[in-house]
């Protein structure tokens, strides 16, 4: 905090107005336009390109510079030396852990990863081809009436419970919705593994046969899962923010971050990314450049999936690891000259020799490699952005926490009304 002013003055109002202009450990001062309201005036930000709503210590990014810090750990240090569940026990608390406060905490957690057995109820009144976020938007709504014994909100204790049970289960629920789609019976979790290899197993296993995990395809999945676990203050995060600023319970409030992940502007970019290669076809220079062209044109409303973000306007820190990865999972697969890869790299780089992606610091984000490394592990491209909603689960909670436990005011934008004026209802 500073003691720096912004004065602001407006056309016919004779006084100046005075706000104070607050400074966070790194990043932009903040101007605190709270007062603005008395003086019967609002902001107007669609999109909320100007506009921070809260104040956190989880996350930092720097969009000039391509930096992203969870607690102030940067993502490349994280994703090289840490694994998932240290992370979620970073973001959740603030510091790494110790040996054994790291132990507790994945022992916690592997506790947690069944569900109730009534849950399965629940999965079998969707249709088979539903959509698998659909059922995990529902699903994990769902959650609340299974789980209400913890839902004190004020409480810290049942806050935690709550925060585990989330992150425990909900990779038993993401392969519960997989195995719904095709018809194979749920596997069961097994706690004597990690995280990413409990995933694979529920995902690829079944009770028929063994089950071999890849180590390869379960470091790339630990890494995938660190590189989507929080992003400060982006669509899916603010929307659980907002839902939990009503005091609504914390299921509730993941499930709507879900519905807002979805979209293909957000969280539904890497399975669209997909579709674009699927649709760019044979690697050819044409059919490159008819999708470069067709980003280009202002007439198609098409846009060049995973290429592009709000804040990064130099490169993405995350696609710079999440490209590595995919390199070393292809290599080792054997599957170097995977076409798609290459049309990808292709792809990249006549977009970034284009002026009209220069010009508007456009880049590939997270979404635009992580599904070439999804696809090479034998994962369906619907369930891409169920990877990553579950991914940012922990990102989610910690906010949410961070926002009930530091105290807040329920979220209430404003508008500019441009509809009619009061009129009288027509007399009859
Ligand atoms: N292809 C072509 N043009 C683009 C693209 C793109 N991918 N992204 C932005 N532009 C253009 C846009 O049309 C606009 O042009 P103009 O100034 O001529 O009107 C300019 O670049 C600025 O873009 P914007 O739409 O104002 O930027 P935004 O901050 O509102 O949107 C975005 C950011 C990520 C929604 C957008 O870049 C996009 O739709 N990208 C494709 C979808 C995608 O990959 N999303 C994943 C984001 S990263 C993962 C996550 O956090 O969810």
């Amino acid at each position: 905090m500073t003691d720096k002013k912004a004065t602001l003055t407006v056309d016919g109002i004779d006084k100046s107005i005075e706000f104070p202009v607050y400074s966070g450990t790194l990043g932009q001062d903040v101007i605190d336009v709270r007062g603005l309201t008395a003086e019967g005036m609002f902001t107007y930000d669609p999109g909320f390109v100007s506009t921070a709503a809260c104040e956190s210590s989880i996350t930092f990014i720097d969009g000039q510079k391509g930096v992203l810090l969870h607690r102030g750990y940067p993502i490349d240090q994280l994703a090289k030396s840490s694994n998932y569940i240290e992370l979620c026990y970073l973001l959740l608390f603030g510091e790494l852990p110790s040996d054994e406060e790291y132990d507790k905490f994945a022992q916690l957690i592997s506790n947690h990863t069944m569900v109730h057995e009534q849950i399965v109820n629940f999965f079998k009144g969707f249709r088979r081809d539903a959509h698998p976020m659909a059922i995990l938007c529902g699903v994990v709504g769902g959650l609340a009436a299974f789980y209400h014994d913890n839902l004190n909100i004020t409480n810290e204790k049942e806050r935690y419970v709550s925060a585990v049970r989330l992150i425990a289960k909900m990779p038993t629920l993401a392969a519960m919705c997989h195995k719904y789609n095709i018809g194979q019976p749920f596997m069961y979790p097994r706690n004597d593994l990690s995280y990413g290899e409990n995933f694979l197993y529920m995902m690829f296993g079944n009770p028929c046969e063994e089950y071999k995990i890849n180590p390869v395809f379960a470091k790339a999945m630990d890494t995938i899962f660190m590189l989507h676990a929080d992003h400060e203050q982006n669509a899916s995060t603010s929307t659980v923010r907002l839902a939990g600023s009503t005091g609504a319970n914390p299921f509730a409030c993941i499930s709507a971050g879900i519905a807002a992940l979805w979209g293909p502007a957000h969280g539904g970019a890497n399975e669209a990314v997909l579709a674009m290669l699927d649709e760019i076809g044979e690697e050819s220079e044409e059919n490159i450049q008819r999708f470069i062209d067709k980003a280009k044109d202002k007439e198609d409303p098409f846009k060049l999936m995973g290429f592009g973000h709000r804040v990064y306007r130099n490169f993405d820190p995350r696609a710079k690891v999440m490209k590595e990865t995919c390199d070393e999972v292809l290599e080792q697969l054997g599957m170097a000259d995977d076409p798609q890869l290459k049309i990808a790299k292709r792809l990249e780089q006549i977009a970034l020799e284009d002026e009209y992606f220069i010009e508007r610091k456009l880049y590939p984000n997270v979404d635009f490699y992580s599904g070439i490394i999804l696809k090479a592990i034998g994962i369906p491209t619907n369930m891409f952005t169920v990877i990553f909603a579950m991914s940012r689960t922990i990102g989610w909670i910690s906010h949410w926490n961070e926002m009930i436990a530091g105290g807040h005011r329920i979220g209430r934008p404003r508008q500019l009304y441009t509809g009619h004026p009061q009129r009288d209802y027509p007399a009859k």
